[in-house]
């Protein structure tokens, strides 16, 4: 499918999907939204792609959900069309691993698609916030949920209730980023880091990922009984049997996503 909103290219099994809006710093319009859940519908499914980068321009991942789209707009619109929901809800079923690379501003939605995917790399220049509450409104697309479980409570109630913004240090110091990188080399980093995702098993690699993401769901005992028995479950697999042996023999190992 040919993309207005997003530019998607494939390489060495790493999807890389741009958010290409920058006449409006990557704002997220409702069709923006529809094609990202559709690119990375396409990606989870394709055998092409083991990894998949999220990314925006040098100067915005993405600077919120589009405001002139949604000005007029009534309860009535945006509660029948359940605006971003979907979407956002087929992009958390994603399964195999996102890394959102973000340079400049990932403000409201911005932020909040950063934090749909599986952890966030940024720049230096980075700027994270989630100034709704200038707008007369409350985040929308996970923000105040994503958001406090990220960074807690206190970090959180300070973003969402006086809308600053938070800087690349910040946030790599509260734990909203895994790392901050020099700007000239995001691109570089983030795809290190995705293409070493690649060299894993994607069988495990997807069984990782649904595990921590269970903790978010779940309570501590029915968590940790959920990840032993994903553990218990990976000694059916090829792979395990691989990667042990792989270690014993001092080799690389050769998964094969069985
Ligand atoms: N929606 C629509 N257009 C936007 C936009 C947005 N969220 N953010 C920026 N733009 C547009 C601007 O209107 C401007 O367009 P024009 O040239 O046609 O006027 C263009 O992008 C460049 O923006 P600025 O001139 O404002 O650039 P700047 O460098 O001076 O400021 C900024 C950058 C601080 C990011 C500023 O643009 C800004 O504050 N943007 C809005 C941020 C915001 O409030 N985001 C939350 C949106 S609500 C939301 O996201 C709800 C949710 O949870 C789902």
């Amino acid at each position: 499918m040919a993309y207005e909103t997003l530019i998607v290219e494939i390489e060495d099994y790493v999807a890389v999907i741009r958010l290409n809006r920058p006449e409006a710093l990557n704002a997220i319009n409702a069709q923006l939204m529809t094609e990202l859940a559709h690119a990375m519908a396409a990606a989870d499914a394709d055998e092409q792609v083991r990894c998949i980068v999220l990314t925006g321009s040098d100067k915005a991942f993405a600077a919120g959900a589009d405001i002139k789209e949604m000005a007029t707009k009534s309860f009535v619109d945006v509660y029948g069309a359940d605006l971003f929901g979907l979407d956002a809800e087929a992009i958390s079923r994603v399964r195999k691993p996102i890394i959102a690379a973000v340079a400049g501003y990932a403000l409201g939605g911005g932020c909040e698609l950063a934090m749909l995917c599986d952890f966030i790399i940024c720049a230096d220049n980075a700027k994270f916030g989630q100034p709704e509450i200038n707008l007369g409104v409350v985040a929308g697309m996970g923000g105040t949920q994503r958001l406090t479980r990220a960074v807690g409570k206190a970090k959180a109630m300070d973003m969402h209730l006086t809308g600053r913004f938070m800087d690349a240090a910040e946030a790599e110091r509260s734990g909203l980023v895994s790392r901050v990188v020099p700007a000239k080399n995001l691109m570089e980093e983030a795809l290190k880091a995705a293409v070493k995702i690649t060299e894993k098993s994607a069988l495990t690699a997807m069984a990782v990922k649904e595990s921590v993401n269970r903790s978010f769901e779940t309570t501590l005992t029915e968590g940790l009984r959920f990840e032993r028995r994903l553990f218990h479950a990976m000694f059916a697999t090829e792979d395990q049997k691989e990667g042990m042996a792989a270690f014993l023999e001092k080799r690389q190992p050769q998964f094969r996503d069985r």
